[in-house]
């Protein structure tokens, strides 16, 4: 054991005693987590990758332009984690089709999109909520929306006693803290956050993150807020200037690590492995954008230049490939509406960009056709969602 991290608390719910684990506020104490060695070093190169993160993202005409795959492919994967099977494709082209039913998995990733975008609204905005239990309760308000999460009681911290892993209080793997300690708990990680304590940023990007898990102030959803709470504090702290880093990825890779990493800052007090754990991640998935952001910008420059080389190639034919990146599944009708342009002259875009290979009809019907950018979406993913 290097250090304590918390206390046991016996409740009794469903009918067993159980032991809940009411966690020390952050920082870690006795003994204070010490930046030196494996961790320095750890520290400095995801610096370094986030550093050319940013100049990656700097490559491009403008940030909207990465933004739009970026934040859904981290919806899709930090929704993977938590069993949700549906692809970034999908989910593209139900914002780009809007068809009348949406299914479940698609409209919780919608939801995870839609809280993001909300809680950077607000963190960004003068008057807009500050990183506080009240922002992550209304996005958490925005990722339980629908059927799937009715019974979870969206946007409230929960009153019962609830338990991670197992069928049962009983047997679960970590039981979180008792519901009347959780509004104490969550005020004293909301004044930690913005404290001046002294460690990097990044790294307290990352107790945040373990803390937030450790008291699961919600019934479900507490992964993807817990995530969705690391990006908002890099932005938040301007460890990166255009939110372009998101760790879902890299988590759900070591998924298995990732849940013993969290374990053991509860049972061994090791706040040292968790941060090793996730700098590499940071590290990880900053290359990873890096790679992605590289391979996006030279296919876009790869296909303007077969349009430009292409006789039959209009006007609206170019255009349509700027609007591309935050649009990669269209119809004829968006394209018409996006570009400004009537139907005729967008169909005519459309045709031009399929026949160089560019688009791809994808909904198999005569009328009524969707198509897709189909390197971009596959670019963007790799081999991941
Ligand atoms: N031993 C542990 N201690 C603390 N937190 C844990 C532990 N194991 C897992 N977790 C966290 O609990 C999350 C699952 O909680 P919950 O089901 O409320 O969240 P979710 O968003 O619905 O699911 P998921 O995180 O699987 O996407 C995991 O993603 C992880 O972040
Ligand atoms: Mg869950």
């Amino acid at each position: 054991m290097r250090r304590i991290t918390g206390t046991y608390h016996t409740t009794t719910t469903a009918g067993e005693a159980v032991n809940a684990f009411v966690p020390h506020p952050l920082p870690p104490r006795s003994p204070a987590l010490h930046v030196t060695g494996e961790i320095e070093r750890l520290h400095a190169q995801a610096l370094t990758g986030l550093a050319r993160l940013e100049v990656a993202g700097r490559m491009v005409p403008s940030t909207n332009w990465f933004l739009y795959g970026f934040v859904r492919k981290e919806a899709v994967i930090s929704s993977q984690i938590e069993g949700t099977q549906a692809t970034l494709r999908e989910v593209v082209t139900f914002e780009a089709t809007k068809q009348a039913k949406r299914p479940h998995d698609v409209e919780a990733v919608c939801n995870y999109v839609d809280a993001i975008n909300y809680a950077r609204g607000e963190v960004a905005k003068p008057k807009g909520l500050p990183l506080s239990t009240r922002l992550l309760c209304e996005s958490h308000r925005r990722l339980m929306k629908g059927v799937r999460g009715a019974d979870k009681a969206p946007g409230e911290i929960r009153r019962t006693q609830n338990w991670i892993g197992g069928t049962r209080p009983g047997n679960a793997r970590f039981i979180p803290p008792p519901p009347e300690q959780v509004g104490k708990v969550m005020s004293q990680f909301e004044r930690w956050l913005h404290s001046d304590d002294p460690l990097p940023p990044l790294i307290k990007a990352g107790l945040a993150h373990v803390q937030f898990e450790t008291i699961h102030p919600f019934l479900d959803g507490n992964g993807r807020i817990g995530r969705l709470l690391i990006a908002l504090l890099l932005e938040h702290w301007e460890l990166m200037p255009s939110p372009l880093l998101y760790l879902s990825l890299a988590f759900k890779r070591h998924q298995s690590d990732y849940y013993a990493r969290l374990a053991a800052v509860r049972s061994n007090g090791d706040w040292e492995g968790w941060t090793a754990f996730y700098l590499r991640c940071v590290r990880e998935a900053a290359d990873d954008g890096v790679n992605v952001a590289g391979g996006l910008f030279e296919l876009l420059g790869r296909d303007r230049r077969r349009l430009a080389s292409n006789k039959r190639a209009t006007v609206a034919a170019i255009q349509l490939l700027d609007v591309l990146p935050d649009h990669p599944v269209v119809t004829t009708a968006r394209v018409a509406q996006l570009l400004k342009i009537t139907a005729p002259t967008a169909r005519k875009a459309v045709d031009v960009a399929v026949e160089v290979g560019i688009l791809r009809e994808i909904s198999g019907k005569a009328r009524d056709r969707v198509f897709a950018y189909h390197k971009f979406l596959q670019t963007l993913t790799g081999d991941e969602s």
